[in-house]
């Protein structure tokens, strides 16, 4: 088991676990479930079904969809911690994907003016990205994440074993959100476009070198929040580094469903090394194409459909689109740029 603490200037802190497979969850669950704090568990239905006698705590059962990422799922979570007598010594646990974790860590930031919380990510995503770093948030009229704060989880939980139910595609489908992260510092970009390649969810070890990567991703993106947990940036690019190639991640997701967020991610990495000049743009490609993901802007989606949604782009500012671009593997620019120079 890994162990890895975020502590942030502002005296936050955060311990992350990861593991293999389940041989010490339900024993470090049971400690949990023994200790004199309340635990109350927000778990995703289809989790809930899968693994539900994993977690001993009274729980409530979510829907986790983007549709119900909402306040309403958020005030239901409220409802059901006073109909329990949750008090402020609680710690609600958001147990599930991203979507679930982001409910959960919202619903703890305000009942009774803030209670901790913790995660057991159970999807990939969620271990590497949206568990670690405290940002949490519901949609608003369809908006992604219009509110939500930043507020460390007390600890998170990661087995890989959670991830033998997915299948090779679904599990590679968040694999660029991996990769971004490794583009980002300059390592292990070879090594695990290689190894995912290589391998399937059958090869032995699998889960195994899955942890291994798992845990240099989240060490990395501690590495970021530490430095800049509330995205100030100061000058510098900061936590918005993160958002390597989300810019074109995000108008892509606007413009067809046909692609889920990690897979508009991975064009979105091309793309940003496109607007980088960067030499590897082809090695990029090639992972992509081995593990079988997308690569190229799809052809349904014109530029200035491109365009267009990237003018709405949250991070805008004064007209200009604030591009972060990749120069090379581990170089990474902020660029503002006028929507004609940006190249598709
Ligand atoms: N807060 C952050 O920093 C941050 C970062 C990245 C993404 N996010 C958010 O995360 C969300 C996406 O996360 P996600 O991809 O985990 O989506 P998700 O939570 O919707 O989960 C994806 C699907 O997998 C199912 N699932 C979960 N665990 C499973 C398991 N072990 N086996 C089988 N099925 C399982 C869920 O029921 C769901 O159908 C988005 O809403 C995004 O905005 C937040
Ligand atoms: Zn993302």
């Amino acid at each position: 088991m890994e162990k890895i603490t975020l502590r942030t200037p502002h005296h936050h802190q955060s311990d992350i676990f990861i593991d293999t497979d389940f041989t010490h969850f339900n024993t470090i669950m049971q400690k949990i479930n023994a200790d004199e704090r309340s635990v109350f568990a927000i778990v995703d239905e289809k989790v809930d079904e899968l693994y539900g006698s994993r977690f001993p705590f009274p729980k409530m059962t979510i829907k986790a969809d983007e549709a119900h990422k909402t306040l309403e799922t958020v005030e239901l979570i409220l409802h059901w911690l006073m109909g329990q007598g949750a008090g402020r010594e609680a710690l609600l646990l958001g147990v599930g994907g991203g979507v679930t974790t982001d409910v959960c860590g919202f619903a703890a930031a305000i009942y009774k003016r803030g209670i901790d919380c913790a995660f057991v990510p159970t999807t990939l995503l969620a271990m590497i990205d949206a568990s670690i770093g405290g940002k949490n948030g519901v949609n608003v009229l369809g908006f992604k994440n219009m509110a939500g704060t930043v507020r460390q989880p007390k600890w998170v939980f990661a087995s890989c074993d959670f991830l033998r139910s997915f299948s090779q595609r679904a599990l590679y489908k968040s694999l660029p959100e991996m990769f971004k992260v490794f583009l980002i510092k300059g390592e292990y970009f070879h090594e695990a476009a290689d190894f995912f390649a290589k391998n399937d969810v059958n090869a032995v070890g699998f889960f195994e070198k899955m942890q291994f990567f798992i845990t240099e991703a989240v060490r990395i993106k501690c590495g970021v929040v530490t430095a800049d947990e509330f995205e100030e940036g100061r000058g510098g690019i900061g936590r918005r580094i993160l958002n390597l190639g989300h810019t074109f991640a995000h108008a892509i997701e606007h413009c067809t469903a046909r692609y889920s967020h990690g897979e508009a991610v991975g064009i979105g990495l091309v793309e940003a090394a496109k607007n980088g000049h960067c030499d590897d743009i082809q090695q990029i490609e090639n992972a992509l194409k081995a593990c079988g993901l997308p690569y190229q802007l799809p052809g349904e989606i014109s530029v200035a459909e491109m365009k267009s949604a990237i003018s709405q782009d949250k991070k805008n500012t004064n007209g200009l689109v604030n591009l972060i671009v990749l120069e090379a593997v581990g170089k990474i620019r902020m660029q503002k740029t006028t929507m004609d120079e940006i190249i598709f």
